[in-house]
């Protein structure tokens, strides 16, 4: 594989040299979207793509680890994605579960370390500690950094932090005054985890839907007009490559 090779270097000021020398983003977010339509294009029900669409994740996956991209974050459920029909909830929330049944030896193998991000209290309790059990047994590796976004919403995560400053205010652990964008940075579920450098989004949408909305301040945002179960390792280069030619300025005046 030598699609990294052509991919020039435009990481984030002060970030670490060894990646920036292999010219990938550090960290690349992606919305996986589409799956409802590349299903009904064939006239398969929504469930068909969406198992599709656990097989592009797998895909996506393996070149991240072949590409050298230290953290891949994956949005796979959004917190307003529980407002679809009980039954698609219910056909998404089995592929979850097979997921992390079938999925996470292999990962372990891979070097993943897993972390979710999103508001796993309101999956069913095995879920839940299949989810604990994923985060738990791939923790000593560090080949990729692998963040999937459950039941995320931004803006109810953006609250929650926002909560428990206050609380921490409140008990005198700090000053009001000392709450800045760092140490706030501190309560998101994010904490720990760099901004994202590339946002990648399929399917042709040209929003966010309330993804990392914080994190994502100064993050590039490419727009790839396939459906997600059709991503692949060229795909994900392309992407790259369009990120390597952005100009990255941080509010700076370029040089
Ligand atoms: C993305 O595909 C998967 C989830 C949001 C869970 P969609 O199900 O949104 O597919 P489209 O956008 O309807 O094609
Ligand atoms: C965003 O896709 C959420 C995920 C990919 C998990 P949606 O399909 O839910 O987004 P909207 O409704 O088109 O904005
Ligand atoms: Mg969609």
């Amino acid at each position: 594989m030598r699609i990294a090779d052509d991919v020039q270097t435009n990481a984030a000021p002060g970030r670490d040299t060894a990646t920036a020398a292999r010219g990938v983003a550090r960290h690349v977010a992606i919305i996986m979207d589409g799956n409802g339509r590349w299903a009904t294009a064939r006239g398969l029900p929504r469930v068909a793509g969406h198992r599709a669409g656990v097989q592009a994740v797998r895909r996506a996956i393996e070149t991240a680890v072949q590409l050298g991209v230290e953290w891949l974050t994956l949005y796979a459920f959004s917190s307003e994605n529980w407002r679809r029909p009980a039954s698609e909830v219910l056909d998404l929330t089995g592929l979850l579960r097979h997921f992390l049944k079938s999925e996470i030896a292999e990962l372990k193998a891979q070097g993943a370390r897993l972390r979710f991000i999103g508001d796993r209290a309101r999956f069913d309790p095995d879920i839940q500690l299949d989810l604990g059990h994923a985060e738990r047994d791939t923790a000593g590796n560090t080949k990729l950094n692998l963040v999937i976004a459950l039941s995320y919403g931004a803006r109810a995560e953006i609250v929650a932090a926002a909560q428990a400053a206050v609380r921490e205010i409140a008990e005198g652990r700090f000053a009001a005054d000392a709450l800045d964008e760092t140490r706030f940075e501190g309560f998101l579920s994010t904490a720990g985890i760099p901004d994202p450098d590339l946002i990648i989004r399929t399917s042709g949408e040209q929003r966010l839907s309330n993804f990392l909305l914080w994190q994502c301040a100064y993050a590039e945002l490419v727009f790839l007009d396939l459906l997600w179960p059709d991503f692949g390792a060229e795909a994900f280069a392309a992407a790259l490559a369009e990120f390597a030619r952005r100009e990255r300025r941080f509010g700076a005046r370029p040089g």
